[in-house]
């Protein structure tokens, strides 16, 4: 099995943290390099989020690109910290990494690292769309040569998480998300209607902690505050793993049920901004712009995550 080469394009964040820790565990996927973006926390903690929890992994030679740290037109979203914690990462005390981002722009190393290899970069956004979309207005030839994108956000049936009817990702830099989605690019997208339905809980979390390893223990302090927001807001006792159920498109793909929708999303500046929509009776005769996940195996995903956390926790021991 030839592992398939991934970057992640990400703003960590509580679940973006445990996306790295899966892709580092799964045999299946070759993490090539991960570029930071604003969105849960500002772009300083991002990108130092990124590199720590790399260490913490033993994975400090895979690079970290620093990326915008603004969105296109909208303000910059500063309300992730409610749920991610004032450091972006919980209540998880990681040291301040060694190591430092290379000197490349985000945007500059995906197009080069995408031109590199045609078709055989998989680029995986799980924060705000915004570096994806300047890649592509600076070199429009990676259209034809990115693989695809995974791309963890958008609400299809359900509503919003960071408004009534926007997630967090896209209501963070709509404009960019409308670029991405128009781009032509191969999408599959992962919205809240799957996401919300892979739930990590504490007893979950308690069990992986029998094993003494600053893996498990990461995973229990990012995510205690981050379980208290969905307490109080979603009333589940546990946490979705949004971002990290980007990676079973690779490894349990049969977890899914996709369908094939052409989806736009809100541009305007009122109530709706960062809304996504797919026209599910395929009204408008647009021809589909991308893979939509509207069903997942939940409980198998979350077990799956678990096993690979009990084997990474396992190789980094205490
Ligand atoms: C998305 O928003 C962020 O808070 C998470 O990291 C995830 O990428 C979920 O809506
Ligand atoms: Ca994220």
């Amino acid at each position: 099995m030839t592992p398939t080469k991934i970057i992640i394009d990400t703003d960590p964040g509580v679940d973006d943290a445990l996306a790295f820790l899966l892709a580092l565990a799964s045999p299946e996927i070759k993490l090539e390099a991960l570029t930071s973006v604003h969105g849960n926390i500002g772009i300083e903690k991002t990108t130092r989020n990124a590199l720590a929890v790399l260490e913490l992994a033993n994975a400090s030679h895979i690079p970290v690109a620093r990326g915008c740290s603004l969105p296109l037109v909208s303000a910059l979203n500063t309300t992730g910290d409610v749920v991610h914690g004032s450091s972006g990462i919980g209540n998880s005390k990681l040291p301040e990494p060694k190591s430092q981002p290379i000197e490349q722009h985000a945007i500059d190393y995906l197009i080069e690292r995408i031109l590199a290899e045609p078709n055989q970069i998989s680029v995986f956004p799980i924060g705000p769309l915004t570096n994806v979309a300047l890649a592509i207005r600076k070199e429009p030839r990676i259209v034809q040569a990115l693989k695809e994108l995974v791309i963890m956000g958008g609400s299809i049936k359900q509503g919003g998480n960071a408004s009534p009817l926007a997630e967090f990702n896209i209501f963070a830099d709509p404009q960019a998300a409308h670029i991405v989605f128009h781009s032509g690019i191969p999408i599959t997208l992962i919205p809240l209607d799957v996401t919300h339905k892979c739930l990590l809980t504490s007893e979950d979390v308690e069990k992986l902690n029998k094993i003494s390893s600053p893996i498990a223990r990461f995973v229990r302090d990012a995510t205690e505050v981050y379980m208290d927001f969905y307490r109080q807001h979603e009333i589940f006792d546990g946490c979705a793993l949004h971002d990290p159920l980007t990676l079973a498109t690779i490894i349990a793909p049969e977890l899914f049920t996709f369908e094939e929708h052409y989806v736009d999303v809100d541009i305007s500046t009122g109530i709706s901004t960062g809304n996504t929509f797919a026209d599910l009776m395929k009204i408008s005769k647009k021809p589909a712009n991308m893979k939509v996940a509207m069903d997942v195996r939940g409980r198998d995903f979350i077990n799956l995550f678990l096993e690979r956390m009990e084997t990474l926790s396992r190789s980094i021991s205490e």
